[in-house]
């Protein structure tokens, strides 16, 4: 059975977007700007669930739920809001309101209490994995939740973005969002990959060329800013960009306008630019081979999509969501196969779950994953590899990051910050290593110093140089 859908909304480009997120087989979407027009409607028809904004131009939103309460229908009703505050909040779930959901809108989040809202039996989870179907991203995790709502609160804008994260966890997803969720989705998304063209025509191929500008160039072309001309341009792998054509990209980001190669011409240009990168852009800075300039320009939004390792919750929900995508919901997998699956590293992250169930729907015809199937197409899925070396890491690591922190919070120009840095770091080191030994041995020096591998004097002395406190 069909859902009648109505929404209420003067915002043309918001209700654009929910019209196109929430259609689908199941969903007859209907949508209209003002009560009176909502009132006329649902004179009409019957809806199973209306989606009203409040702020609406001709009254208050709540005052149109009011009249739909007065006339006992059974409608659900779903309230969107900007300026929700405890009273709008209290009143709206006095009319046994479904749920209220503040602007800007979490998309994901949205899509996910209408299906919600709109299922008839609540218990029944098969149908809420059937539902991510309809999701531009899989996964629930609080990582990836920050992600959706840094997405959603660019709904409006046309800010540059850099998607930054390891490869395969989802930074072209990531873009693709944000171009269908703003008001540029009528228009192209174009993708320009930095690492798959050869370096010297990286600029021909953005800004386009004029006949006879380069030998073989035989006719006027056009490039990827006057294809993307009124949507978004993926600029991905933007740390290949060679230095020479960094200078031009900035210069069409703050003149808004750029010239073809070869040609004098100037074109205006309205492109949204979204950036990708798997290298660390601030070293490319600090190693010359990135403008800084441009670097600022670029990263006036930054979203890190998250490793896989990292959200291992969303590990379920995406092996769900590909196993049904490539066996048609024919293969199961169980909770023993998931958490082996939550062992293993991911280091191509989910592009390399994707692939591996890819490849399992197409080898073997069972109809259950085994952990054996999974054993022999993840080599090295070894049981404890993981985190064994998240423990042989994990000093390094956490001084990287300590160090990234400390480094980040040191003036270059003053002295006193800088001085004696050896010193200090060791000594930050030292204490708490001697002090858990200590600890360790119920403050027995001689078992201490043995562990260690010091000479016992050398440890009383540093007992008293780092002020550690014996316990009696
Ligand atoms: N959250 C997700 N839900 C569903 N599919 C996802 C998700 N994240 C990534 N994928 C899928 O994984 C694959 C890799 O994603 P994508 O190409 O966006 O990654 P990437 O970060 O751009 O990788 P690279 O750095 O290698 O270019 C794609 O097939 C994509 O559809
Ligand atoms: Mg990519």
């Amino acid at each position: 059975m069909e859902n009648n859908i109505l929404i209420v909304d003067s915002d043309i480009s918001l209700k654009k977007i929910l019209v196109k997120s929430l259609s689908g087989a199941k969903n007859i979407i209907r949508a209209v700007s003002t009560i009176s027009e909502a009132w006329v409607e649902i004179s009409k028809n019957y809806y199973d669930l209306i989606l009203t904004d409040i702020e609406l131009p001709d009254g208050d939103g709540l005052e149109l739920v009011e009249k739909i309460r007065k006339k006992k229908l059974s409608t659900k009703i779903i309230v969107i809001s900007a300026k929700h505050n405890l009273l709008t909040t209290v009143k709206a779930s006095e009319l046994n309101v479904y749920e209220y959901i503040s602007k800007p809108i979490d998309l994901n989040d949205l899509i996910i209490v209408v299906s919600r809202c709109l299922q008839k039996d609540k218990s029944n989870t098969h149908q809420l994995i059937a539902d991510d179907e309809k999701l531009p991203m899989i996964g629930n995790s609080q990582v990836m939740q920050s992600v959706y709502r840094t997405i959603a609160k660019l709904m409006k804008t046309d800010l540059t973005v850099l998607i930054t994260g390891e490869s395969g966890t989802g930074k072209e997803l990531v873009a693709k969002a944000i171009h269908d969720f703003s008001r540029r989705a009528d228009d192209d998304f174009v993708v320009l990959n930095m690492a798959a063209i050869p370096r010297d025509l990286i600029e021909s191929e953005l800004f386009g060329y004029e006949k006879g500008a380069f030998t073989g160039a035989e006719k006027k072309t056009i490039g990827y800013f006057e294809k993307a001309e009124k949507g978004t341009l993926f600029l991905d792998e933007i740390g290949d960009m060679p230095f020479e054509v960094q200078a031009r990209l900035l210069r069409v980001l703050q003149m808004g306008e750029y010239s073809r190669v070869g040609g004098r011409e100037v074109i205006k240009s309205d492109v949204r630019i979204i950036s990708a990168t798997n290298k660390n852009l601030k070293e490319c800075v600090e190693s010359g081979t990135f403008r800084e300039d441009l670097y600022y320009r670029l990263n006036v939004v930054k979203i890190n999509v998250p490793s896989l390792r990292d959200r291992k919750s969303d590990i379920i929900l995406l092996s769900n969501f590909f196993l049904k995508k490539f066996s048609n919901g024919v293969k199961q997998i169980d909770d023993d196969c998931i958490k082996l699956l939550e062992k293993y590293r991911w280091p191509g992250n989910v592009r390399e779950l994707e692939n591996f169930f890819k490849k399992i729907s197409v080898l073997y015809s069972d109809n259950v994953i085994t952990k054996k199937i999974i054993e022999e197409e993840i080599n090295d899925i070894d049981e404890v590899s993981y985190e064994q070396q998240q423990s042989e890491n994990s000093i390094s690591d956490s001084m990287i990051v300590h160090l990234s922190n400390f480094f980040d919070a040191l003036n270059p120009d003053d002295d006193n910050s800088t001085l004696n840095l050896y010193e200090k770091l060791l000594t930050e080191f030292e204490k708490p290593l001697i002090n858990k030994a200590l600890n360790f041995f119920n403050g027995n020096q001689i078992k201490t110093a043995a562990m260690l591998g010091i000479n016992r004097n050398t440890l009383r002395k540093k007992i008293k140089d780092l002020k550690i406190t014996l316990k009696k």
